[in-house]
C-alpha cells in the first residue's frame, strides 16, 4: 500500500468512526506512520504551519499556547521554529500524544476529549490553535466554547479547516458566539498563500457578570 492510498483509506476509517472510542483507536494505530504523509492536504485543510504563522502574526512568541487536537506536534514544532517557548497540547489519542511529546517542544502534554470542554481552569492561554480538529465526527461546533473559555480576554483562537466543513454547523456557532458578545472576530484574515482551506481566526472577549462562564447559548 503506497503512502497516499495509506491515508486515503484511514481517513475513510476516521470518517466512518461512529464512537469516540473507535476514533481514538484508530488515531492511536496511525500515530506511528501520522506524519509519513501530508495528512492536512488531504483533508484540504491548512498545513499546520500555516496555522502557527498565522498566530505568530498575531502574538508574541512569549505567549502562553494550548494546541487543541495536538496530533503528533506538528504546530507545536512550527511555533517551537517560531520562538514560542510556553507550548501546551492536548488530544484524544493517547498515542499521538505520545509522539508529540518525543519532539520535546511541548510544556504540558496529555490526553482529553476536547468535544464538550477543555479541562483545567479558564482563562488560561493567551492563544489555542487547532489544526485539523474542527472536522466531522471530531471536534464539533461547540468544541468553540471549551476554546473561547481558556482564552484570556484578548486571547486569540487561530484554528484551520477545510472550506467544507464551515457550513457544517461552524460558522452558525461563530455567528452565535460574536453575537452573545464572547468573541470578535479578527478581520482581514487572509487564507493561507501556499495551501488549502481557511483560517477561523477569533479574540476571546471579556465577559460581564460573575465569573466567566461562556455558556452556549440555544
Ligand atoms: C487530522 S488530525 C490533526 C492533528 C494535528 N493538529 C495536525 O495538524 O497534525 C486530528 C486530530 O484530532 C484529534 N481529535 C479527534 N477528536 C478529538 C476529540 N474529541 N478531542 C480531542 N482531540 C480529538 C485526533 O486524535 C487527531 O490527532
Amino acid at each position: 500500500m503506497d503512502g497516499a492510498t495509506d491515508v486515503a483509506e484511514r481517513l475513510a476509517l476516521v470518517g466512518a468512526a461512529t464512537s469516540v472510542d473507535d476514533l481514538r483507536a484508530l488515531y492511536d494505530a496511525w500515530a506511528e506512520t501520522y506524519d509519513d504523509a501530508d495528512v492536512a492536504a488531504h483533508l484540504r485543510s491548512p498545513a499546520p504551519a500555516a496555522v502557527a504563522a498565522h498566530l505568530a502574526t498575531l502574538v508574541d512568541p512569549r505567549t502562553e499556547v494550548l494546541d487543541a487536537a495536538c496530533g503528533t506536534g506538528l504546530v507545536g514544532a512550527a511555533l517551537a521554529e517560531r520562538g514560542f517557548r510556553s507550548v501546551d497540547g492536548l488530544d484524544l489519542s493517547p498515542m499521538m500524544v505520545r509522539r508529540a511529546r518525543r519532539r520535546r517542544v511541548y510544556t504540558d502534554l496529555g490526553p482529553a476529549d476536547l468535544r464538550d470542554d477543555v479541562p483545567g481552569a479558564g482563562e488560561k492561554f493567551g492563544a489555542v490553535t487547532c489544526a485539523g480538529g474542527l472536522a466531522p465526527g471530531h471536534l464539533g461546533p461547540r468544541a468553540l466554547v471549551g476554546f473561547l473559555r481558556v482564552l484570556r480576554p484578548g486571547g486569540v483562537l487561530v484554528a484551520g479547516m477545510a472550506d467544507e466543513t464551515w457550513a457544517l454547523g461552524y460558522e452558525l456557532a461563530v455567528d452565535r458566539l460574536v453575537a452573545g458578545g464572547y468573541a470578535r472576530p479578527v478581520d482581514d484574515v487572509p487564507r493561507p498563500s501556499d495551501g488549502p482551506g481557511r483560517l477561523l481566526v477569533l479574540e476571546a472577549r471579556e465577559v460581564p457578570g460573575p465569573g466567566r462562564s461562556v455558556a452556549w447559548r440555544s
